[in-house]
């Protein structure tokens, strides 16, 4: 059964759908095949340039609006209040739907302080165009920042087997966030890893199967896989029918190495 994280009011399935670096009508079938699989937690931003793709496939897959959890970002250069209002109205008029779920600061810009731009953004919360507010990218000092100044709901990050966010984990709890890890396939690299592939034959499951259900039996932690065809989708969702043990959640985190896969030049001083 699907892990529901709740947290500041919110209900997150912890298990959702990335949509990064899909357009057009590849996106939409990818939105359809997901929700078919049982998704019901999809992931886009504004700068995905697919939300159109997206709603066209919240709009095919037939799932009632209140079913589905749905989460954009705003993009870092859209900060002050007038371009987030604007950027808020795209977002809801291409997925077609009249609130999102989950409206993240999508990377920090240190031209804005946080508080002011999550003033402007509960605004949104106010008038119901938003139900929860959360960040993305934040290192551990301006997430604190950011949840005392609002109610914050996640930090999304990188997060796999091969980086540890140990610290952005123990800040998320402190505030009672999620830590939702994106790329968590290590962008395709974890499902030929050898020894996920070792845990994963003694359950019968697959290393992507295995790193994934390794972010489900971590509190407070939810985990946004890509999958452009059906049966990757369907493999990665198939993962609430087993438990890893103790000793092998252990070795998949002994697997951290500092590795970094998503480091954009505009991206924050990450302090680990
Ligand atoms: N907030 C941010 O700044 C940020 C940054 C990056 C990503 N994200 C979000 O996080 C989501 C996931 O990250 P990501 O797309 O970069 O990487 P990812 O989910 O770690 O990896 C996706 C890659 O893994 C492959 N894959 C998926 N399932 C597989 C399986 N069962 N076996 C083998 N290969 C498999 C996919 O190939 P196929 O497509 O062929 O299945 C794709 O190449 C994004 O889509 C986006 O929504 C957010």
């Amino acid at each position: 059964m699907m892990k529901i994280e709740t947290v500041q009011g919110a209900k997150v399935p912890a298990l959702g759908f990335g949509t990064f670096r899909m357009k057009g009508a590849e996106c939409t079938q990818a939105v359809v095949n997901a929700l078919k699989v049982g998704y019901r937690h999809l992931d886009t931003a504004e700068i995905y340039e697919n939300e159109k793709a997206v709603g066209d496939g919240i709009q095919a897959g037939g799932i009632a609006r209140t079913d589905l959890f749905i989460t954009t970002k705003a993009w870092m250069d859209d900060m002050s209040p007038d371009r987030l209002r604007k950027s808020l109205d795209q977002s809801l008029r291409d997925l077609g739907i009249d609130y999102v779920d989950l409206w993240l600061i999508h990377w920090p810009n240190p031209k804005f302080a946080v508080e002011e731009t999550l003033a402007e953004m509960m605004k949104e919360v106010k008038q119901g165009r938003v139900r929860h507010l959360g960040v993305s990218n934040f290192p551990v000092a301006l997430f604190e920042r950011a949840a005392k100044a609002a109610p914050i709901v996640c930090n999304q990050v990188e997060y796999h087997p091969y980086l540890s966010q140990s610290k952005i984990i123990d800040a998320a709890l402190k505030h009672n966030a999620l830590v939702t890890a994106y790329a968590p396939l290590g962008i395709g690299k974890c499902h030929s890893d050898e020894t996920l592939a070792k845990i994963g034959a003694k359950y019968g499951k697959t290393a992507a199967q295995v790193t994934l259900r390794w972010f489900m039996q971590q509190p407070h932690v939810g985990a946004i896989p890509k999958a452009s065809g059906f049966d990757h989708a369907k493999e990665n969702f198939e993962i609430f029918d087993f438990e890893l043990s103790g000793a092998d959640m252990a070795s998949i985190h002994a697997l951290a190495r500092g590795e970094r896969l998503i480091q954009p030049d505009f991206g924050p001083q990450w302090d680990n």
